[in-house]
């Protein structure tokens, strides 16, 4: 192709892109394959300005935004236009900016940088009259935009009325980005799953239609969040820097992220950069970049604005955790609970830092939705520490001869046929007690860390021992022998002496592990931590009613429905009763944890960071044992939060909230004392 058909035709797709991303939400390409053709076409028509069309994605003040207004919102014109940004990919790009800061600014003293969190969400202006949310807006296409105000109202994180403050301006707008977190965009999608709606592929689509919702009530529901980022107005008398601007909003009582900081030189910004990238990860909700700001107001405005982006501020992203590969193969896989949960096989590919070669498909129905076939290229994203998915198939790119998939109508594993409740998502093997695969994922399960923490007895060897017949159920596992394991593969007398013992050795298991190694649906650590401490031993929970097992805190009817038809079972109770007899009986003596101890006894504990001596699952098991609850996310039932190293957000958030912070010698020490 000639190089000016080529231009041509660079420009028709990325048009044809931008019009699938923003208006239909539904794009056809990865961010990072939009991204490198938006370059090429920046490099031809840098060789080429005679050629440059009017339609050309460069020209225009926002790659074609949403010029397709949402239905049902009034349309508002900004005061002031809202910007985007300029991206930077590497380190080559994040010095040419500096270099072109400082020469435009003529080599200044004192120039800094912020640096923030590059947030993965939708940007949208708030306006507050003398501190009173009257408006908020949508960014549209820069100019006009969508007035959601109703909706805006309804997240938690926007206050509806700012605090006293100096310098607040009798109008005053500023601008941020509302994202779900990862937990948020979890639930949203699996309520989606559920109720056999469409799911969203990251939380950034989920964040954008949520917050067009018609209905505010729904919105509440999603759980959206905020975080303030910049100024609206032109200046804000009083105040000179951005770090100064975040701290004043954060005084308002606006929502701020903690991770914003100073760098006084380009060298401090790629360290931060890379310190973000390392961070990335433990955060509760996505970021795609850093966002680096010219510190000084009056630098940024001697430096001004471009079109579309001001030349003071550029994204300097990440490396894309949306990618292309081709689909090999699609296995069916059962679950401990026989839910059958398809898999998609995958050309190896690097998503965001790690190899995938595997990628959730969910269920039936999510794979017709998908339509997604053998052969396919499709579009797999990874984030945090959630299985990666099959986002959607590239239609265009479908080879020819693909058969739609046909979902097995039997068990793989046992040829039972599979059912499909009605309303349920979920497709399962109906043959509990005899599903060979039912019963190793079982197994699995129970041997695991969390559970009766077996060690050396990993998943291949209960694979095997299932295989070969040597164990049926948790009961045999007790019954094994030296020759059992001795035929094993790669079983020597030593790994056979130490597997004995470790059997051994978990029969003092806890209550709460347990239960929780038995594998009641709707029972997990945390669950069956509070069934523990509430009811003390199997036999009093065995004889728990209803209103008994309902009067435990976060205790519902499907846990409570759970607990009963379990133990309503004759083969359960078969099954704890050869156990008992095996000596494994725990209890928590007088409805006490024998090591409970007054400092923890009850109160909710969250840990992060890494510890100096402790791995976290160390330490939760230490509160644990001492009679403490562990969460996940720091709220305000929090007592307290235990921070190591590199603690970030749980930590400022919990100093937010004025939760006591402890280090992990002052837990320790707790119980020396
Ligand atoms: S400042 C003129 N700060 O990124 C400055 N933007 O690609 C305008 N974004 O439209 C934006 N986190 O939606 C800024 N800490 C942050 C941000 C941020 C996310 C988004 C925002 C913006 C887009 C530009």
């Amino acid at each position: 192709m000639d190089e000016r058909k080529r231009y041509q035709k660079l420009v028709d797709d990325l048009n044809l892109h931008a019009y699938r991303y923003y208006v239909l939400n539904d794009p056809i390409v990865d961010d990072a394959t939009y991204d490198a053709k938006y370059r090429e076409l920046l490099a031809v028509e840098e060789q080429h300005p005679e050629w440059i069309r009017e339609d050309s994605p460069s020209r225009r003040t926002e790659p074609l935004a949403k010029t397709q207004a949402a239905k049902g919102f009034a349309k508002w014109t900004h005061r002031f236009p809202m910007f985007s940004l300029d991206n930077a990919f590497n380190e080559g790009d994040i010095r040419a900016f500096d270099a072109r800061v400082r020469k435009e600014l003529g080599n200044p003293d004192g120039l800094s940088y912020v640096v923030e969190p590059k947030l993965d969400g939708l940007a949208l202006e708030l306006e507050y009259e003398n501190g009173k949310l009257l408006r908020a807006v949508t960014r549209g296409d820069g100019k006009t935009g969508d007035e959601v105000t109703r909706n805006a109202l309804e997240i938690a994180d926007i206050p509806q009325q700012l605090s006293k403050h100096e310098h607040l301006p009798e109008l005053f707008n500023l601008r941020g980005e509302v994202y779900l977190d990862e937990a948020g965009f979890q639930a949203l999608n699996e309520r989606m799953l559920s109720e056999g709606g469409d799911l969203f592929a990251n939380p950034r689509n989920a964040a954008a239609g949520s917050l067009r919702l018609l209905d505010s009530r729904e919105v509440k529901r999603r759980g959206l969040r905020f975080f303030a980022y910049a100024l609206g107005n032109p200046e804000l008398p009083g105040i000179t820097h951005q770090m100064d601007f975040l701290t004043w909003m954060k005084n308002l009582g606006l929502p701020v992220n903690p991770l914003a900081r100073v760098c006084e030189s380009v060298e401090a910004v790629q360290r931060a950069y890379e310190a973000f990238q390392q961070q990335r990860e433990g955060l509760a909700y996505d970021i795609d970049g850093m966002v680096v700001k010219v510190n000084g107001f009056s630098m940024q405005r001697e430096l001004g604005t471009k079109s579309k982006s001001p030349r003071w501020a550029i994204a300097y992203k990440f490396p894309p955790i949306d990618r292309t590969t081709v689909l090999e193969d699609i296995q069916v896989q059962v679950g401990r609970t026989g839910a059958i949960t398809p898999v998609a096989v995958l050309k190896p590919v690097e998503v965001g830092g790690a190899m995938v070669s595997r990628a959730t498909l969910h269920n039936r129905d999510e794979i017709a939705r998908k339509d997604v076939r053998v052969g396919d290229t499709v579009i797999v994203r990874r984030s945090g520490d959630v299985i990666p998915m099959v986002v959607k198939v590239i239609a265009d790119l479908r080879p020819e001869g693909t058969k739609a998939f046909s979902f097995p109508e039997h068990c793989p594993a046992c040829g039972t046929p599979l059912v499909q409740p009605e309303g349920e998502a979920v497709t399962r093997c109906p043959n509990q007690f005899d599903c060979p695969a039912q019963r190793s994922q079982s197994l699995i399960h129970f041997v695991s860390k969390k559970a009766m923490n077996i060690d050396g007895m990993g998943e291949k060897l209960v694979l095997q021992l299932v295989e070969e017949g040597k164990v049926r159920s948790a009961v045999d596992l007790f019954r094994l022998s030296a020759e059992d394991l001795l035929s094993m593969e790669r079983m020597g007398e030593k790994s056979v002496q130490n597997l004995l013992s470790a059997i051994e050795t978990s029969k003092n298991v806890s209550l709460s592990r347990f239960l929780f190694a038995l594998g009641l649906r709707h029972v997990g650590e945390h669950v069956a931590e509070l069934l523990a401490l509430r009811f003390g031993s199997m036999d009093a929970l065995a004889k728990a009613s209803e209103e008994e097992l309902l009067s435990v805190d976060e205790v519902g009817p499907q846990v409570s429905q759970s607990v009963r038809a379990f133990f309503a079972d004759n083969a359960n109770r078969k099954l704890l009763n050869q156990l008992k007899e095996l000596g494994i009986d725990p209890r928590i003596e007088g409805g006490k944890k024998s090591e409970e101890h007054p400092f923890f006894a009850g109160k909710k504990f969250v840990v992060t960071g890494t510890l100096p001596s402790l791995s976290r699952d160390e330490m939760e098991d230490f509160i644990k044992r001492h009679g403490g609850l562990v969460a996940k996310s720091v709220s305000k039932k929090t007592d307290y939060l235990i921070a190591g190293e590199k603690a970030g957000s749980k930590r400022s958030k919990a100093e937010d909230l004025g939760i006591p912070v402890l280090d992990e010698a002052a837990v320790l020490q707790q119980v020396k004392s």
